[in-house]
């Protein structure tokens, strides 16, 4: 059997890392891994490829950034012509980026059944660039597999009940695989000289704060009235606008630490021994339930609506006032349900597609 998987993504080569490593352990499957390029600087790619030990990938499309009608229309074309000439059994999506999208239609139009990884999320926000991708590849894929309950109920409620698998976050296994060596291995935090659980981490990337300059400017003033020190790695974007709308100065406050985007070894690491994590990143509200941190969502909506109901995330949007709020309201709930599963998510997602 052949499948073939496409990736572009940072938080997809950490999604990926799981269920490649199941797959390499089957000699009767083959994986053909197509990196769109997507994301290209080391930081954002190839780190992960090396600390992950994910397998080289098999094509390189290098489609770099671009308007998102140009970037998936490249990585369409692109696509297609590696689907024709692999001819997979299987084609393996994950989450909900442009490569996801563009993975999903070339295989569609070329009856190649789909299997979506991290299916079901809704924000019913279609402004997101991210709700398209996820709300069509949902459509057309043939396997969803869901990290949690409501993800199933989603997409119950847009009529898709068969090929539908409840499997967990595979997230989940690589936060259990990987957290004690990355916690061994890492010197991040005496490299910025952090002590456990005396700072938060921050992070902002979706466009709907980046780029909007008010969004942007009210999230930073927060961050900068914060008595506890703020790590901020900086997404290249984010970078970006900051310099476009000027808002350098709110950066350059006492109590902030800017700091370039981190591997994911550092990041599990930072991660886990923060004692607050402010995001717009659906991966990261995720990853601070699973390291048991609480978290802000800096956001109008998420998509993981069962962090909120569990009391370890609160919705505080862009508005400076209600985060400020929100990091004086934040605790660490008594109770910790197993939210994403047991962490052992690759290998139900590789038994059903055996079968
Ligand atoms: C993408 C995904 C988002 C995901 C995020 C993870 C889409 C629509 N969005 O958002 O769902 O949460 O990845 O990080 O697919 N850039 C660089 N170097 C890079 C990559 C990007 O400088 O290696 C800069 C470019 O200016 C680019 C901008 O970042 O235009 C945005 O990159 P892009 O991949 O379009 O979207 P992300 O914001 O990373």
């Amino acid at each position: 059997m052949k499948i073939l998987t496409v990736v572009g993504a940072r938080p997809q080569f950490i999604k990926s890392s799981m269920l490649s490593k199941a797959i390499q352990k089957n000699p009767k499957i083959q994986e053909i891994i197509v990196h769109t390029g997507q994301h290209y600087d080391d930081n954002m790619s190839n780190v992960f490829f090396e600390q992950l030990h994910l397998p080289k990938p098999d094509y390189y499309l290098g489609v770099g950034s671009d308007s998102h009608g140009k970037q998936t229309a490249h990585m369409l074309m692109e696509l297609e012509s590696i689907m024709n000439s692999v001819t997979p059994n299987i084609v393996l999506v994950y989450g909900d980026t442009n490569s996801t999208l563009a993975g999903s239609m070339a295989a569609a139009k070329l009856h190649i059944p789909i299997a979506h990884v991290e299916s079901g999320l809704r924000s019913y926000n279609k402004k997101m660039p991210e709700e398209i991708n996820r709300v069509i590849t949902d459509h057309l894929s043939h396997w969803l597999f869901c990290p949690s309950q409501s993800a199933a109920e989603n997409l119950k409620k847009e009529g898709i009940t068969e090929g539908v698998h409840v499997t967990g976050d595979i997230m989940y296994d690589s936060v259990l695989y990987f957290k004690d060596l990355a916690l061994k291995q890492s010197s991040i935090l005496q490299d910025l000289t952090l002590f456990n659980k005396s700072y938060y981490l921050a992070t902002i990337h979706r466009a709907e704060n980046t780029d909007q300059p008010d969004r942007l400017e009210s999230i930073l003033q927060a961050l900068g009235q914060l008595k506890t020190t703020v790590v901020l790695p900086l997404h290249p974007r984010t970078k970006s606008k900051i310099e476009q709308f000027n808002l350098n100065h709110l950066i350059a406050s006492s109590n902030m630490k800017v700091i370039d985007p981190l591997n994911y070894f550092d990041m599990l690491t930072i991660a886990s021994q923060t004692e607050l994590i402010l995001t717009d990143s659906g991966g990261l509200q995720k990853e601070a339930y699973m390291l048991q941190v609480p978290c802000l969502t800096l956001r109008d909506e998420t998509e993981w609506i069962e962090t909120l109901d569990a009391g370890w995330n609160q919705l505080v949007g862009a508005d400076s006032k209600k985060i400020v709020e929100g990091v004086a309201a934040s605790h660490i709930p008594q109770e910790y349900p197993a939210l994403f599963g047991t962490g052992n998510t690759a290998h139900e997602i590789m038994e059903i597609l055996i079968k």
